[in-house]
């Protein structure tokens, strides 16, 4: 079989199509080194004394895990040093990062989630971090610097940390492409370059035990799922990432809904629902509120959530119509 290297199908692949894919590549580049070195921390994790907590609470006030620090540092490390991006929102960082100072100065604005799957983190299961970058075409609304709409992504993905390392991405212009770390290599290798997921499948992935603070509307989607199908299958990580990828693959739904008492759920909507919900979108598949594409939603705050359903084109537009008789 002939191995082909991330760094390898780039530059067959950008090189001829212009100065921006060429820099994309770059990007994308830098993310899979980061990759590597989370993988590679992640693995060691427990012989270097990294698992547990830092003692600090971040903007969504949850506890920072060692593991999601160090994996914030190294994407701030990398891409500070290769000088593509601009500004860089994380959910590790309250305010936006400014590169150098200047947010206009580079092209780019990355958003980050540089460690999905917290509840994992400590107990050997599947994390992963989650990327989307935007076109800095915006500049200013009302003198903010103003957040990026999902139009304006160029490329998203994630990598994830498990038994194996895989790197999936989209970039603009291609199709969602797969590869799998070869370890003694060191290097990324290509598994598919068009990815399509499933348009129907049994399997769906909740955390039911919020059945009882879900709104009527929620709670009759999930009852539809568990037995008002055909087949039915649940399962459920509590890594979205995780989670997403085995749906991409295999077919699937992934729902974080909102609750009652909070509409918007728990999902980030710029560094995990748009990035995750533009890649399955570009992969054939659906990301929607249940009400609305997820890829229209304009942010208002870096840090904004809204509830989240991911995967297969036909199972999502089967959960729109339930949620459509409750308007
Ligand atoms: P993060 O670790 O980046 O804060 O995200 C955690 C998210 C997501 O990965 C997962 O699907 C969800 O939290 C699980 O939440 P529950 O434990 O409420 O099911
Ligand atoms: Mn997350
Ligand atoms: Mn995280």
């Amino acid at each position: 079989m002939k191995r082909i290297t991330l760094a390898e199908y780039l530059y067959s692949e950008t090189h001829t199509r212009g100065e921006c894919s060429g820099r994309v590549a770059d990007v994308i580049k830098g993310v899979a080194l980061v990759g590597k070195i989370i993988y590679r921390q992640v693995r060691w994790a427990g012989l270097e004394n990294m698992l547990g907590e830092t003692g600090a609470i971040n903007v969504q006030g949850e506890e920072v895990k060692r593991l999601d620090e160090y994996s914030n540092d190294r994407f701030i490390e990398v891409f500070q040093r290769n000088r593509l991006i601009g500004s860089m929102i994380s959910e590790e960082m309250g305010e936006r990062l400014m590169i150098d100072g200047d947010p206009l100065a580079a092209e780019f604005l990355m958003t980050l989630d540089p460690l999905d799957g917290s509840s994992n983190i400590d107990v050997d299961v599947t994390i992963g971090s989650i990327f989307a970058l935007f076109q800095r075409t915006g500049g200013f609304d009302n003198g903010e610097f103003r957040l990026p709409r999902g139009e304006e992504m160029v490329a998203c993905g994630y990598v994830l940390y498990g038994a194996a390392s895989y790197f999936v991405y989209w970039m603009q212009g291609f199709g969602v492409c797969v590869f799998n770390l070869d370890m003694p290599i060191g290097e990324y290798v290509l598994i598919t370059n068009d990815l399509k997921v499933p348009v129907e499948s049994s399997i769906y992935s909740v955390n039911e035990a919020n059945y009882r603070k879900w709104a009527p509307d929620t709670q009759k989607v999930v009852d539809y799922l568990r037995a008002g199908r055909e087949k039915s299958t649940g399962r459920y990580i509590g890594s979205l990432v995780a989670d997403f990828h085995r749906n991409l693959l295999k077919g699937g739904v992934y729902l974080y809904p909102g609750e009652a008492e909070n509409p918007e759920g728990k999902i980030r909507l710029l560094y995990e629902a748009a990035p995750l919900g533009k890649l399955v979108t570009m992969a054939g598949g659906k990301a929607s509120t249940g009400r609305q594409n997820i890829l229209d939603i304009i942010p208002d705050t870096p840090h904004q959530r809204c509830p989240t359903i991911l995967g297969s084109a036909k199972v999502i537009e089967e959960i729109e119509k339930i949620y459509a008789e409750f308007k």
